[in-house]
């Protein structure tokens, strides 16, 4: 049962995409898509099909934070059989080779998150991608021109965080820190499904800088070409 997408079987293709923002799955299905029809409005999580070069290609908001995208991700594996996700989304710099605008790939998801503890008990579960749509993603994106940077990233339960954690785990190497990718890489294994995080870097937390509303639409224009690039390849 879905309780949180109301879709009819068949709605949802077995590709798709995952930005945090339902208004950015509108605004890729409408530049993007070929025909987008959408299919979810539930909570205003909105999700829509089309077609991306004749491929059937979906696109799903998730919300903010594992435990909104949890519910999501569930769903469309368990209930619409979704076999591929790409989530497309932002993260805050903490790495100086890192720089505003900068796409990365995260070949894994280090995380704060009590979700974690609750499936895994006092094990540690190392969340990594597909490498099969890693490794393509690299790829088109040396294509495309695009400059990207194969690293880890940090899903923190805290926007707001004033223990600082980012700087344990700037220590250890990870290049970003954004709220989801752990629980979306940790889904695939439980369901034995494909899945990969490309981010754009939207503020560098080391500099203190941000990027401008303008900056970011372009920016993200480049991230999900790659990803749509990416998912039918
Ligand atoms: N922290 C957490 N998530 C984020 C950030 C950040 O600085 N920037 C974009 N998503």
């Amino acid at each position: 049962m879905s309780t949180h997408i109301n879709a009819p079987e068949g709605a949802i293709a077995d590709k798709i995409l995952l930005p945090g923002d339902p208004l950015r799955a509108k605004f890729i299905a409408e530049n993007f898509l070929e025909n987008p029809v959408c299919y979810n409005e539930v909570r205003g999580m909105l999700g829509f099909t089309g077609t991306y070069k004749g491929v059937k290609v979906s696109v799903q908001g998730t919300g903010m934070g594992q435990p909104s995208l949890s519910i999501y991700v569930h769903e469309l594996f368990d209930c619409y059989g979704v076999q591929k996700a790409i989530r497309v989304g932002t993260c805050g710099a903490v790495s100086e080779d890192v720089e505003l605008r900068d796409v990365i790939l995260a070949n894994g998801a280090c995380t704060d998150s009590s979700l974690q503890n609750q499936r895994f008990g006092g094990l540690h579960y190392a969340p990594v991608p597909d490498f099969e749509l890693l490794y393509t993603a690299f790829n088109k994106a040396k294509e495309m021109n695009l400059k990207t940077v194969v690293g880890q990233c940090v899903s923190s339960d805290r926007f707001y965080d004033d223990n600082e954690n980012w700087k344990l785990w700037k220590k250890y190497g990870a290049k970003g820190i954004e709220m989801e990718s752990a629980e979306l890489y940790t889904l695939a294994a439980e369901f034995n499904r494909k899945a990969l995080t490309i981010l754009t870097v939207s503020d560098h937390i080391l500099k203190g800088t941000a990027t401008t509303a303008e900056e970011r639409q372009t920016t993200f224009k480049d991230m999900m070409k790659l990803a749509l690039e990416t998912i039918i390849a």
